[in-house]
This record gives structure tokens, C-alpha cells and sequence, in this order.
């Protein structure tokens, strides 16, 4: 930690993005209005994250300005338009980055500013709290699917659209390993399952090159692939040990159930539910509900069927510890026949890589 206090003068809710939590890595910070008065220096840097076309009266941020003009500053701009920088520049701004800027970026250029070196930098700025923030986002979509799909209410598809965002998101930006670390802390195995599923579709379709619009669908059907599961009895669904033959009956009805639950909502594509109905279906015919052989199971199932058997692999129960990933890519290797090879092969890259 450093001496002297950063100000961050701004008009957002600093509570709720991630900068101010990655410049409290640097120095003490203090975080302002741009009309309140800078407390007294020390101070190692600015941070100006205002709309400077907006009428607000900066007289605090004039003041600071005027009482220490070699402070280190940084602008972050909501517009690179010319009025927006030469109000900017006319503030002292040398370096003004665009909105959406990464914070590590941020980051980066304030500790190049002030003179502190990479390594003095007490932790990473990247985003745990944005990983925790997607997944809970992406549970509470989850939460509300099966609490709908429990009860009479009724299932909003544009509810589970809120969902893709945060892991596409926050798998795209902090890595799937942050993901699936972060997940693993919930402790409902319904929701810690699918948000596994989710978030291993959402890095396998990354890295497959998939468009935006694949990459959405991809992450939709993992959200609801387990729908069905609503309906089934926590006794069976959260026993804490191996499931007797009649058990197993009832849980394998969960597919078949998922899908009439989302076609009778209404609003879900044929695709979605294509993955709900026949995402434990294999490709030598040993699966269910239809016992579907080979090419009467299309792509996208056979991925997310993938992503489903190792996320079952690696979650973490209160009775075992999770699998090390490396056993749960031999496994997938060992379901020759079952599963599409091409597609293991591609998928141990991503696991790997977390
Ligand atoms: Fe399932
Ligand atoms: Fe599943």
C-alpha cells in the first residue's frame, strides 16, 4: 500500500463497479462528488471518472487541480468526442481512456503514472468481485427458472436472457477458472451445477470461435438444461449418496419433464428445447429419455452433453471433494462411443486451461 491518498472524483456508484476495489490495491482512496473539496494531502493520484459535458459545478476538482497541478491523473471518458477531451484537457488530462477500458488496463496506466512498479501492486485489479457478481446474477435467473417451474407461476423467457450476459461476461473477461472457483461456493447443488454447465459452454463456445448469437444459445439451453429437476424430489435429487435403482427411474424422468415444463411455458426455441430433452442421450443409443443413436443428436447436444457429464464431475458435494480436472478429462476420454471424440478432444483444451 502506498502513501498518500488517491481521489477518485466521480458520479457513479463506486459501490458497483469494480474500479474502486482494484485502486484501493494501490493506495488509501477516497472517493468524491466533483463539487466536494479534496481532503487534506498527502495525494498520490486522481482518478476523474465524471461526465464532463454534464453541467456539474467541479469546483472540488478544480481545487485539487490548482493546489497540485503535477498530480498524476487519469480520465476516464464517457465520450471520446471532441468537446468531451478538450474538457478533459483543459483539466490537465493527458491520458483520457475510453468507457470500458479493462480495469487492469486502468490500472496499469495510473501505476505508470505514479511511478510504482507492476510488482508493488498488492493484488491482481482483475475482477473477483465481477465473477461473484456474474454468478450470483446468473443464479438468482436459475433460482427464479425453477421456482417458477416448482410452482404455478409461470416461466418468463426473457428472464433467463438476463443470465447470459454475466457468464458469457464474466467468463469472457476473468477466465473460466475464476468462474468455476467462484461457483463452486454455492451450495445448492442444483444451482452450482447449472451454473457450471453454464459457464463451461460459455468458455467451450468461446474458444470454439462461436458467433455472439451461438455463443447466447449455447449459454441459454445450459441455464435451463436441468429445468426438469424442479419437479423431482429433493430426497432423491440431494441425497448424499449413491441413488437406488427406483431413485435413479425418477431422476432420469427429469429431462423428459424439463422439456414438456419449457414447452408448455411457451417461448423457448426448438433448440432449447432440443438440449433439454436429449442432453443425457449418447451416441450409442444408452442414453435417455429416446435412446437417440449418433446423428439423430445434433451438435449443440452433443456439446452440452459434454459440459454436463464433467460438470457433474467436478462439482463440489459436502460429501466428496470435487474431481481433479485432469481424472475428469480421463473419464470423458474413457466414454469412447458415447460422446463425440472431436468434441472431447476440443473441450479437454478448454478444461485444461482453467
Ligand atoms: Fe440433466
Ligand atoms: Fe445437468
Amino acid at each position: 500500500m502506498h502513501a498518500g491518498t488517491l481521489v477518485l472524483y466521480t458520479d457513479q456508484q463506486p459501490d458497483h463497479s469494480d474500479l474502486l476495489p482494484a485502486l484501493r490495491c494501490i493506495a488509501r482512496c477516497t472517493v468524491l462528488r466533483a463539487a466536494e473539496m479534496p481532503p487534506p494531502g498527502p495525494h498520490l493520484a486522481l482518478v476523474v471518472d465524471l461526465d464532463l459535458l454534464q453541467p456539474s459545478p467541479l469546483i472540488g476538482l478544480r481545487a485539487l487541480i490548482a493546489n497540485t497541478p503535477d498530480l498524476p491523473r487519469i480520465f476516464l471518458m464517457r465520450s471520446m468526442g471532441q468537446r468531451s477531451l478538450a474538457a478533459a484537457r483543459g483539466l490537465g488530462g493527458r491520458i483520457c481512456l475510453p468507457a470500458g477500458t479493462p480495469i487492469e488496463t486502468v490500472v496499469d496506466a495510473l501505476r505508470t503514472q505514479i511511478g510504482i512498479p507492476k510488482a508493488a501492486i498488492e493484488r491482481p485489479a482483475a475482477g473477483p468481485s465481477r465473477v461473484a457478481r456474474a454468478a450470483d446474477a446468473a443464479g438468482g435467473v436459475i433460482a427464479d427458472l425453477l421456482d417458477a417451474a416448482r410452482g404455478s407461476g409461470g416461466i418468463d423467457p426473457a428472464r433467463i436472457e438476463e443470465g447470459l450476459e454475466p457468464v458469457l461476461g464474466a467468463v469472457g473477461a476473468g477466465g473460466l477458472a475464476s468462474w468455476l472457483a467462484t461457483v463452486r461456493a454455492y451450495d445448492d447443488a442444483t444451482y452450482q451445477h447449472c451454473l457450471l454447465v453454464a459457464g463451461l459452454s460459455a468458455a467451450f463456445a468461446i474458444d470454439l470461435g462461436f458467433s455472439s448469437a451461438d455463443r447466447q444459445q449455447l449459454v441459454r439451453a445450459a441455464l435451463v438444461h436441468d429445468v426438469g429437476k424442479a419437479r423431482i424430489p429433493l430426497a432423491i435429487l440431494n441425497k448424499p449418496s449413491p441413488l437406488d435403482a427406483r431413485e435413479r427411474a425418477v431422476m432420469r424422468e427429469h429431462s423428459a419433464v424439463g422439456h414438456a415444463i419449457l414447452l408448455q411455458a411457451g417461448g423457448f426455441d426448438e433448440t432449447v428445447l432440443t438440449v433439454v430433452r436429449h442432453h443425457h442421450e449418447m451416441l450409442d443409443g444408452s442414453g435417455y429419455p429416446d435412446g437417440l443413436r449418433g446423428e439423430a443428436i445434433p451438435d449443440i447436444v452433443r456439446l452440452i452433453t459434454i459440459c454436463d457429464v464433467y460438470a457433474a464431475l467436478i462439482e463440489r458435494r459436502p460429501y466428496r471433494a470435487p474431481m481433479p480436472a485432469a481424472d475428469a478429462l480421463g473419464i470423458l476420454d474413457g466414454m469412447a462411443g458415447k460422446l463425440d471424440p472431436i468434441l472431447v478432444r476440443a473441450f479437454a483444451r478448454t478444461a485444461a486451461g482453467a
